[in-house]
């Protein structure tokens, strides 16, 4: 299947999901048009700034570049609130809310190939929850892989005392990019 192909499917999906869950299933495509717009901007943000931030300055470096800088990253969140949160945290204050607990622990336990590329969740009249899967990059290795160069260890240390988010391989389940959106 090609993305486009893949994208379509998957709208298709929600679409037939969201009939049973809301009435007004123009809103909800409309929501999921919007969250999948502003994850992909977070999504090249990250991309060009990791990268760039890594060439120049090394990975010591680059650590304070994985971070969701939303005004920054030129990213409209008017209307949604964003963050990531993950099975195995770095940063404590990344804790999944209540919503995407369950969420995380599907995405853990399915196989990679198996993973819905996108999901919205009904949390209320136009109250929407969102997420995409994060998968482990090669420069991402640098900072969550097995083997991790021992200044960047030192680093981590300091910075992240209860840092689980080591041992990634490249493919790994990394977390989730969330979207709530805000009460009307
Ligand atoms: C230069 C080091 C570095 C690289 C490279 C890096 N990260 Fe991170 N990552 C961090 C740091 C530091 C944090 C904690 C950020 C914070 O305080 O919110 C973090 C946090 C995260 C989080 C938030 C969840 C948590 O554990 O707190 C995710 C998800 C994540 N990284 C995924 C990735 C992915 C995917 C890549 C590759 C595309 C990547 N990271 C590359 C250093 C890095």
């Amino acid at each position: 299947m090609n993305k486009h192909t893949q994208w379509v499917v998957t709208v298709f999906f929600l679409t037939v999901i969201s009939a049973f869950a809301s009435t007004d299933l123009e809103a909800d495509r409309k929501a999921i048009d919007q969250a999948h717009g502003t994850t992909e901007a977070i999504r090249s943000h990250f991309k060009k700034s990791l990268q760039k931030a890594f060439k120049e300055k090394g990975a010591v470096g680059a650590l304070g570049e994985c971070k969701i800088q939303a005004p920054q990253m030129g990213v409209q969140t008017g209307t949604w609130e964003v963050g990531r949160t993950s099975h195995k945290l770095r940063n404590p204050s990344n804790q999944p809310r209540a919503w995407l607990k369950p969420l995380l622990e599907e995405y853990q336990k399915t196989p990679v190939s198996q993973h819905q590329k996108q999901r919205l969740v009904i949390l209320g009249p136009q109250h929407y929850g969102y997420v995409e899967p994060i998968y482990v990059e090669a420069v991402c290795l640098n900072c969550h892989g097995a083997q991790i160069s021992s200044e960047v260890q030192k680093e981590l240390k300091g910075l992240y005392p209860q840092d689980q988010a080591t041992g990634f391989k490249l493919g790994d389940f990394r977390g989730l990019i969330w979207l709530e959106s805000r009460s009307p």
